[in-house]
């Protein structure tokens, strides 16, 4: 018995030992994503739209008439699946984010492979 309690330690730091090498299945990146031209609205579409056009397309903010894009601090399923070809559109040709670095090459293919794939609510 007095046994018992090093090895029951011993085993579990073995498959503690274990479990941290073993790494998790990392996200895909944008770039991947583009490239398999697949884009889920939760992993990719609603964080990308998040980081680049944050701070004009909510209620009160610059942009808003033209495209309420955030409802209670997130981008809204409906209103980017409503206006995805606006949105590619004004991306594509770089007047919005207006003010702000053009999206990437691969930022521009998740949206169009969203778009493509009639913006999924995944
Ligand atoms: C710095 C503020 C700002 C940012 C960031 C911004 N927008 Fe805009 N957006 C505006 C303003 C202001 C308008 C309306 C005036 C105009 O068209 O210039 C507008 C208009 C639009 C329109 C309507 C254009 C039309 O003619 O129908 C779309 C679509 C749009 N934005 C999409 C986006 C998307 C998508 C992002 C993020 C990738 C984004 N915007 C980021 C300020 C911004």
């Amino acid at each position: 018995m007095a046994n018992l309690i090093p090895r029951v330690l011993a085993t579990l730091l073995v498959v503690g030992l274990w479990a941290c090498s073993t790494p998790l299945p990392a996200a895909p990146t944008t770039a991947e994503v583009a490239a398999a031209g697949t884009a889920s609205f939760k992993t990719d579409v609603q964080p990308l739209l998040a980081a680049t056009c944050a701070g004009c397309h909510a209620a009160g903010q610059q942009g808003e008439r033209e495209l309420l894009l955030f409802k209670d601090g997130a981008v809204d399923y409906a209103a980017a699946s409503g206006s995805i070809s606006k949105i590619v559109r004004e991306t594509t040709k770089g007047d919005m984010p207006q003010g702000r670095p053009h999206l990437t090459t691969a930022q521009l293919a998740v949206l169009q492979a969203w778009q493509a794939a009639r913006t999924p609510n995944n």
